[in-house]
């Protein structure tokens, strides 16, 4: 992103700025993956709120875009689900002159196998890392759709594209889907579905090949559950868990992403640990509930 951004046909003068969704997440290990880029850079920046699945409020993206000059927009594609309202926000990108950026960094797959994600933008942004067991565990790709910001950037790490192609991707996806098929199944028939937690993603479409599952804890303590699977040894993740101080005006994404925690479906997880999931899930959810 920062590449990108400090490009001076991107920002060309101080005022313009940088839209970005509501909901981005920091860590004091991490910091930000998405806005350090933008801090970094002192870009000026807006945000729009999204709905409680993570997917666009096409209102307040286009509140926001009438209401500041944002010379780029980024849409996240949380969880390698395809954002569901590209082509209206196109749309509004190019009414209102914005440059829109597809960060896929958990998308990778529902982009690259030929899924709708990534064929929107002007720019699509990777995070190789988050997909491959790179080196230094670090590692990203930028591909320019729009040849009017290529001005012979240089690969800074062309042996990633070797390690990439070494990776039999439809074997991956297929895997990552078939766990996420089997966990939605599993979960959607448990009592406590729809009272302790409900499914954020409930439906996969097609094409898309998700990085983990996420989960809508209701009611009960989000960490004491994310911590008593993972001493069970499963590794569950709470994404953006905490978000950054930039997006504190928004409340309700605040308060979702205090109850959000993301099941693994990654490719050598082994379908017969199943079971145990889901009865660490069960176990958990009764130690976080508040009675
Ligand atoms: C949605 C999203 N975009 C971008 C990034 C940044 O990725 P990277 O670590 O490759 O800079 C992250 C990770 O923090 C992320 O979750």
């Amino acid at each position: 992103m920062q590449d990108f951004l400090a490009q001076p046909e991107v920002l060309p003068d101080g005022s313009a700025g940088v839209l970005l969704p509501a909901f981005i997440g920091w860590s004091p290990r991490e910091g930000s993956g998405v806005f350090d880029p933008v801090r970094t850079l002192g870009v000026r920046a807006g945000f729009y709120s999204l709905n409680a699945d993570l997917t666009v409020d096409l209102h307040t993206l286009e509140t926001a875009l009438q209401g500041g000059s944002y010379r780029v927009l980024v849409v996240i594609h949380y969880y390698g689900r395809t954002e569901t309202k590209m082509h209206e926000i196109q749309k509004l990108a190019e009414q209102y002159g914005a440059i829109l950026v597809e960060d896929l960094a958990h998308g990778f797959y529902s982009a690259i196998l030929g899924g709708l994600a990534g064929t929107y933008g002007a720019v699509n942004l990777f995070s190789l890392h988050k997909m491959f067991p790179t080196p230094g565990a670090e590692g990203g790709m930028v591909a320019y759709r729009d040849c009017r910001y290529l001005h012979g950037q240089q690969e800074t790490a062309p042996e990633l594209a070797r390690l990439i192609l070494n990776y039999d991707w439809a074997g991956i996806a297929r895997v990552r889907r078939a766990h996420f098929q089997e966990l939605t199944r599993r979960l959607s028939v448990l009592p406590e579905c729809g009272t302790a937690f409900e499914l954020l993603w409930p439906d996969l479409a097609q094409t898309d090949v998700p990085q983990t599952l996420p989960v809508r804890i209701l009611g009960g303590n989000r960490d004491q559950i994310y911590q008593a699977m993972n001493a069970d040894g499963y590794g569950m993740v709470s994404l953006y868990h905490t978000l950054i101080d930039n997006v504190q005006e928004f409340p309700e994404m605040v308060a979702l992403s205090r109850t959000i925690t993301n099941f693994p479906v990654h490719q050598d997880m082994d379908a017969a640990c199943l079971d145990g999931l889901i009865a660490s899930f069960k176990t958990a959810l009764h130690i976080g509930s508040p009675c």
